[in-house]
């Protein structure tokens, strides 16, 4: 059923395909990419000397910045694109490569760190040794270990189609209900951003943890490991909730609680893709691509860098630009990051495939602005696509899309390497050259371009039913804050219960802003 409605797609799609500059990237940067991302995987990558076996160098670059050592985060996202691409069968060589992540993850999960050890998580960074790095960091980081898991349970779930339960109990599962446990018992406490700068509750983070949760109790009950499965559907049911609380009613999510930005940040695009479930459509409780909140969020995201980046002056609106994390970034000079734009593309060509899929799209009240982008007329409503409306749309998102890419291309060297940035008055390369995760950015693009279909997750169908019911009319949730309220000056507060009035719904309950001061009971 997924092969077919992929295949339709993909046949469908070359004829939507409109930017032939765009194709060409594509079919030279494609292997180019490929080959860069496998050069920084240890053993035998060519620019990964001293990495061991499936440790995946963040850089070759050992200064200014220094990025010689193994992140969990970009290793799991790197290894995302590597399992989907095996396990979708786009790429049949991969196999090797991914039993030794397999291998690597399973003694570095257990190397005792500045975080402290497995059960408390979350350790960032590692030597290419696989020991521990005991210099200052911004840590923890508790993206890594969801991370780590989502990746590892893709691979669980094709494994299984291939009757090999015995190696999933047996290898995977101590791997994955390690992460997993640390994510239910942990969500709740402060986090370092996936940028490592800021101290606070974070979007991207509390996305991804809620998706390996779900993932992992469908694992759990496939292969009978079910004592897990009632606290885990407890903490994702808190997690989707307190998702909710990111969402900012001026059109955007926050990315952070905390750090006094704007809050618009690519770690909210690039939350959006790494929990894309079509078979969820376009569900806004998940912030599918889709969804009118993801949309408008997008818009608001991509608007925040047009005056910011001078490459960027007197491009149109409706037309893709270069975009960064987040427009107050000063790191290695406040730049554009190539993965940072390819994410943008790829939310809008996950939108494509899911408004194709269902053959309508649906314009809100939320979304019509970023919908005005490709249609001045267009009111709310949905439009099926046997209308003119749905063709001028999708028309429109994937040029707008192309443009992303096509930014990406026009200031890619000829070589095709990616380095983390790209200057933001000339297009030249700077920051790290040969960053793993910008050749996993643009492998994952160009496979969302053409139509490919991630596994599902069970974003489906969920709802927020939430909260830890104290008696009739409150709910209560604790969390650990470290971090400015939204009601400013208020810093480094622990052990907040919030208690609201349960007739409001429990999701008040994680949102500050709703559920004010006056209910939040200070404990230590
Ligand atoms: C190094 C981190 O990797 C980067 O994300 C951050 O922006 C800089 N430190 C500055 O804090
Ligand atoms: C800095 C980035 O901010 C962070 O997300 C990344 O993990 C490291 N560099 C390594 O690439």
């Amino acid at each position: 059923m997924l092969f077919t409605t992929l295949c339709g797609l993909l046949a469908v799609h070359s004829a939507w395909a409109q930017s032939s500059t765009v194709d060409a990237y594509i079919s030279t940067e494609s292997p180019l990419a490929k080959a860069g991302l496998l050069a920084n995987i240890g053993p035998s990558g060519s620019k990964s000397s001293g990495a061991l076996s499936g440790i995946v160098i963040a850089s070759p670059s050992n200064v200014n910045p220094d990025y010689l050592y193994t992140w969990t985060r970009d290793s799991a996202l790197v290894y995302q694109t590597i399992i989907d691409q095996y396990t979708l069968g786009l790429d049949s060589t991969l196999r090797g490569e991914i039993d030794n992540y397999v291998g690597a993850q399973a003694i570095i999960q257990q190397v005792s760190n500045p975080s402290g050890t497995i059960t408390t998580g979350g350790e960032p960074k590692f030597n290419i040794d696989e020991t521990a790095f005991t210099g200052a960091w911004g840590r923890p980081q508790r993206d890594g270990p969801a991370l780590r898991s989502n990746a590892l349970i893709t691979w669980a779930n094709y494994l299984l189609s291939e009757d090999n339960t015995t190696y999933v109990s047996n290898t995977l599962w101590p791997i994955i209900q390690n992460d997993l446990d640390y994510v239910a018992g942990n969500w709740n406490q402060t986090t370092f951003d996936l940028w490592e700068e800021v101290d606070s509750s974070s979007f991207f983070t509390t996305a991804v943890q809620h998706r390996s949760l779900r993932q992992g109790i469908q694992l759990a009950n496939a292969i009978g490991q079910t004592s897990v499965v009632s606290s885990w559907t407890t903490q994702a049911g808190n997690l989707l909730c307190f998702l909710q609380s990111f969402w900012n009613t001026a059109g955007f999510i926050t990315a952070n609680t905390g750090g006094g930005r704007s809050g618009k940040d690519a770690n909210t695009v690039l939350a959006s893709i790494h929990t894309f479930d079509a078979a969820a459509g376009c569900d806004a409780l998940t912030f599918q691509p889709c969804s009118d909140v993801a949309l408008s969020n997008l818009l608001t995201y991509v608007d925040a860098f047009r005056s910011v980046y001078s490459i960027n002056s007197g491009v149109a609106e409706s037309a893709g630009v270069a975009t960064g994390r987040y427009p107050e970034d000063s790191y290695q000079g406040g730049n554009p990051w190539y993965l940072t734009t390819l994410a943008v593309a790829e939310q809008l060509y996950d939108s494509l495939i899911v408004w194709n899929a269902q053959g309508s799209l649906n314009v809100t009240s939320l979304s019509l602005p970023f919908f005005h982008l490709f249609d001045s007329s267009v009111a709310v409503g949905t439009y099926a696509s046997s209308t003119s409306t749905f063709t001028t749309i999708t028309t429109g998102v994937e040029n707008y899309a192309d443009g992303f890419v096509a930014t990406v291309a026009k200031y890619t060297p000829s070589d095709g390497e990616l380095s983390e940035q790209y200057s933001k008055t000339d297009g030249s390369q700077l920051s790290a050259v040969d960053l793993t995760w910008s050749y996993a950015s643009a492998l994952t693009v160009f496979d969302a371009r053409a139509g490919v279909i991630p596994v599902s997750w069970g974003a489906k169908g969920l709802s927020s039913t939430c909260g830890i019911s104290t008696g009739g009319d409150t709910v209560a949730v604790t969390f650990n804050v470290d971090a400015t309220t939204v009601f400013g000056g208020i810093k480094h507060l622990h052990l907040w219960v919030c208690r609201c009035p349960s007739k409001l719904g429990p999701e008040y309950c994680f949102a500050p802003k709703l559920c004010g001061l006056p209910h939040m009971e200070h404990y230590g």
